[in-house]
């Protein structure tokens, strides 16, 4: 049986959360492994990007939002100092979001959220259905107005994978290709994972990032199973026309029948409408219902819309938790660290769960900020 020598942090599952714990980790003069069969998948590949704190909040998640707001502010300079060191591009772009109203009882939903925000002293203005199209003339005649958030931005996922890839090999952390088929416990204490090719991947510290796979670890003790789940989301991408000035220019989202909708227009001339909220288990595949439903409520905010080549049709899984918040930080395993359940959030927390885990890695110390997010809070029963 294989043995490499150990380094001080080892993390299950590079997709945009883990890669980018180690990247900061390395930062901080760690020497990093990362697992993963395919280093720069995961659902940040099918995700939109948008960085939506503010227009995405829903009542009772204000820590949420706290831990939100806290990465959205960070996300320019990350982009920057990711772009530097990777020597690419993350699409990263400062829009805004427009959240608009169809309907009288949209425009009353729309109104309820307007004056949460105003509570909670955000920056969200009010704007008629006419100022709406006035910013995007593409609407609808019939939106009524909503709401127009200036700090809701936008990022290029798959640019920002390709980069914290870039940003890692350069950094030294060690990209490691294969699957984790055990958690290795030694003497009360995470000590690394069996890998599926046999190799036995010893560490200082271990961090669980896989996602909506998490929980399925063998060797993972009953009492620090991260209670995550797969939240499929079906989302498309379409090209929009560039020669007449943009179609669209900024973030546009909506609830329509209940369901979130959103369109996220890239500087490239990709538009990416997405997306559906789907309970199917570990189900990936892209239904003719899925498409239908998206393309419907879209062509309803953007009637232009189904003028333009349609060209991608993706599902990806959302890791999904109880209170749609993210696990952060030390389990009750000594030795082992969660960062995962992001839900809808994984691309907008990345920087701040990577500062967060990073620093909790180098100092043992919890941040503040992170304490609301510990895995204890689904404790089943105290070790
Ligand atoms: N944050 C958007 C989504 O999960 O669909």
């Amino acid at each position: 049986m294989a043995r490499t020598e150990a380094p001080d942090v080892l993390v299950i599952g590079g997709g945009i959360v883990g890669l980018a714990v180690a990247w900061r980790a390395r930062q901080r003069g760690l020497s990093v492994t990362v697992l993963d069969p395919d280093h720069g998948g995961g659902a940040a590949r099918v995700a939109a990007g948008m960085l939506a704190p503010v227009t995405e909040l829903q009542y009772g998640e204000e820590p949420l939002l706290h831990l939100g707001i806290a990465s959205n502010v960070r996300y320019a300079d990350f982009c920057a100092e990711l772009s530097e060191a990777a020597g690419q591009d993350t699409g990263y772009r400062a829009t805004g979001t427009l959240a608009v109203a169809l309907d009288a009882d949209d425009k009353a939903e729309l109104g309820e959220l307007h004056a949460f925000h105003q509570r909670l002293g955000l920056a969200s203005e009010w704007i008629t259905g006419r100022e709406a199209r006035k910013l995007e003339p593409m609407l609808a005649p019939g939106v009524r107005g909503g709401l127009h958030v200036a700090d809701d931005h936008q990022v290029n996922p798959r640019l920002l994978l390709t980069a914290l890839v870039a940003a890692c090999e350069k950094a030294g952390v060690v990209l490691h290709r294969a699957a984790a088929a055990e958690l290795l416990v030694e003497g009360d204490r995470a000590a690394g994972v069996r890998t599926s090719t046999g190799e036995h991947l010893t560490a200082g510290q271990t961090v669980l990032a896989a996602g909506p796979r998490s929980h399925l670890l063998p060797g993972l003790p009953a009492d620090v199973l991260p209670p995550v789940r797969p939240v499929k989301g079906q989302i498309l991408r379409l090209r929009m026309p560039t020669a007449h000035g943009p179609f669209l220019n900024r973030n546009v989202r909506a609830v329509v029948r209940g369901g979130h909708l959103y369109l996220v227009p890239r500087a490239d001339g990709e538009l990416v409408i997405g997306a559906t909220t789907e309970e199917q288990g570990y189900d990936t595949t892209v239904t003719a219902g899925g498409v239908y439903e998206l393309l419907r409520d879209a062509h309803e905010l953007v009637p232009g819309i189904t003028e333009l080549p349609l060209v991608e049709t993706s599902a990806g899984l959302r890791p999904g938790s109880p209170d749609n918040a993210p696990l952060l930080g030390p389990t009750a395993l000594p030795g082992l660290l969660a960062a995962t359940g992001h839900y809808r959030n994984g691309v907008l927390l990345t920087p701040v769960t990577a500062d967060l885990i990073a620093e909790t890695l180098a100092t043992g110390a919890v941040p503040a900020l992170a304490a609301p997010f510990s895995p204890s809070r689904f404790a089943r029963s105290p070790r």
